[in-house]
This record gives C-alpha cells, structure tokens and sequence, in this order.
C-alpha cells in the first residue's frame, strides 16, 4: 500500500489513498478472518477482489445513502428499488469460490464447532469480510489517515514518538500496539467524533423506561427506537468540550472511564458484543488494526501530509531507527 502511494506521490504529486489502502485491507481481512490468501487464489483476484466488493457494496448500499444531488432523479432512480443481483452476480462468484478453496480451515471448523451447512459459512463469511469488516474500514481508515494528514497541533510528532519508542524497528503486531496509550486514545476520539455507521435502529422488546441524565421516557414494547451516535458521544455532561478533537483524551485512569460512553460499536467500548445486543463483534480488533495503521504509518514516515481533496500530498520518509536517539528526540 504504502509503496503503491509513495510512486504515486513521485510521478504525479498527490496520490489517493482510498483505492490503495481497499486493496490492502482486502488481502489482510481475507487472511486475518477468513485465513485465506488471494494471491495464493489468483494474482487476478489479489489486484481486483477490492474492486469486485466495491461494486458488491455500492449495489447493496445506493438505494438506502444519502446523495446530496440532483433531486428528484436519485429518489425515483437510485432510492425507490433494490438492484438486480444478476449485476454482480460474476463477482461475488469468484468471491464465495475463493472461500471456499483457500478458507478450507475456517469452513471446516465453523461444520465441526457450530454445526453451520459449508453454503451458510462461505455467503456469512463473506459478508463480514465484505460488508462488516471491509465496508467499515474502508470508510473508517480513511478518515482517520485525513485527521493525521491534515493536523497542524504537533499529532504526528507525539504519535511517532510513542510508536517509535515501544515498537523500534520490530515489526509491529496487534500485542505491540496495545501498548501504546496515545495511538489509542486518538484512534478512540477519530470514532467519537467520526463514527462510520452513525444511526441505530431497533424495536423495544418489552415496555422500559428510557432515562436520560434528568428525563425518563416511557418506551412500549414494539415501538421503533433510532439512536445517533455522534449526539451520544458529544454529550457535555459526559466528554469535556465535546465538539473539540483532544488526542488524548482517553488517556489515562479518567480516559478509561471514558470508554463506557464510547458507542461507534452500537456499545460501550467496554462492552462484550452477544447474539441479543448486536454489538459489534470486530470492535476491538477494529481499534487494533488502526492502531497498526498508524504505528507502520510512522515507523515509515516521518510525516505526511494531506491535501483539501483528501489526497497524500508529500510524505517524508523516516530516518533509519538505529540513527534516532531518543532523548534526543524528547529534548527537540
Ligand atoms: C470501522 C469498522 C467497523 C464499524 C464502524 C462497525 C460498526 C458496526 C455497528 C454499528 C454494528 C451494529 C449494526 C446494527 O445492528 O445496528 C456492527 C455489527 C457487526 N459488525 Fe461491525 N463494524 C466495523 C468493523 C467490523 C469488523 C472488522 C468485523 C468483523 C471482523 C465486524 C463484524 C460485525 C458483525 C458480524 C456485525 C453484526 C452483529 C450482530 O448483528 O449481532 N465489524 N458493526
């Protein structure tokens, strides 16, 4: 990925991250979730399996996203029907036969450990990597990369310090990062802020009284409730100036604490996602994998910078680790 933009930086001044980082994420959920390799499919699937889920997605998704242009043809033409599978029907083909040749493991385990039918595993498995895992970190990451690139505060510096300081050289791993307090806390405030799937919809299971911090409401079993995160997580009786991006604001024992009200995952960051609260089962591994993200951004990065239109405009390269000291980098 980050070779792929670096050429794109030298030969045309900017590069587009999104296309790039979708095609990363594609070859590392296909390994991590479904233990499959797509190179090891086809070097044809490894260069164009995010452009097949890209498509996938945007057919499930345009009927029901918001496109601020010309009204009244995106109601009648885009909202008012579901798409007809048959136009990707040769994608997700190739898609589910991929799973089911290199993920032979995982299906195996999911016949043995949970008794599901080898069909059920291939279409569930390919829906979390496709629409849960990479449709997620695919509006996610981007948004965290634009925070970092558009920064002027001084971020960077203390990200790469810190990265630098518990990772080295070594490559970093999911253990690694979970040691490093800053890397965390400003991949939890990008989520407070920028949550990727805002709104919540349910129906109440039983009548319940709602509370907030001085009203209750009566909710009646059967009544549809929606619920906007990003109102949630900028409640100013809960985060201190709300509406301010603060790094490092989960740092720390009081930051800690903070976690009950961190909801990007349809709950509490220190919640434990089950079949009857549908939070989301990948929350912890999302925050390790943008941790991940940043700590391989800086170990190769000096800095980097982002454009208005989204695009990396320069990235300085690192200095070699064995040349670094870090005292003197903390007296700089
Ligand atoms: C930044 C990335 C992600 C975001 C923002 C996100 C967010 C969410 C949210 C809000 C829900 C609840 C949806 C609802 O019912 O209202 C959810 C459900 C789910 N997520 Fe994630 N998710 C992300 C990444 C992942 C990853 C990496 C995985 C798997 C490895 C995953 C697997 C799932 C699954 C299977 C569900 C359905 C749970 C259920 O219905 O019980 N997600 N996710």
């Amino acid at each position: 990925m980050w070779t792929s933009i670096d050429e794109s930086i030298s030969k045309d001044g900017k590069a587009s991250i999104l296309f790039p980082l979708q095609k990363c994420l594609f070859t590392f959920l296909s390994k991590s979730i479904v233990g499959a390799d797509p190179a090891s499919y086809s070097p044809k699937l490894a260069q164009s399996g995010s452009i097949m889920l890209d498509k996938w997605l945007a057919l499930q998704l345009l009927p029901s996203i918001h496109i601020n242009a010309f009204q009244p043809l995106v109601e009648i033409f885009l909202h008012s029907f579901s798409y007809p599978f048959w136009l990707v029907k040769g994608d997700y083909e190739q898609l589910t036969d991929f799973i089911a040749q290199e993920g032979t493991e995982v299906i195996q385990w999911a016949e043995t450990e949970f008794g599901l039918s080898r069909e059920t595993t291939i279409h569930n498995l390919l829906f979390i990597l496709g629409f849960n895992a990479y449709g997620g970190l695919s509006v996610f990451l981007p948004i965290l990369i634009n925070i970092l690139g558009t920064d002027s505060s001084g971020l960077q510096d203390r990200l790469r310090e810190e990265v630098l300081e518990k990772c080295g050289s070594n490559i970093p791993s999911f253990k690694t990062v979970q040691d490093m307090p800053l890397v965390k806390s400003f991949v939890y405030e990008t989520l407070r802020l920028n949550p990727p799937v805002p709104l919540q919809y349910g129906r109440a299971r039983k009548d319940f009284l709602l509370k907030s911090h001085d009203a209750a409401f009566e909710v009646k079993r059967g009544e549809l409730l929606c619920g906007y995160q990003k109102l949630a997580m900028m409640d100013p009786k809960v985060f201190y100036d709300p509406e301010t991006f603060h790094p490092d604001r989960f740092v720390g024992e009081k930051g800690q604490v903070l976690l009950n009200y961190l909801y990007w995952s349809n709950g509490p960051q220190t919640g434990e996602p089950s079949p009857s609260n549908k939070q989301c089962p990948g929350m912890k591994s999302v925050i390790l994998t943008a941790c991940l993200l940043v700590a391989h951004l800086f170990q190769r990065y000096d800095c980097l910078k982002i454009d208005s239109s989204g695009s990396m405009v320069a990235a300085e390269k690192a200095k070699p680790f064995d040349s670094l000291s870090f005292s003197s980098m903390y007296e700089n």
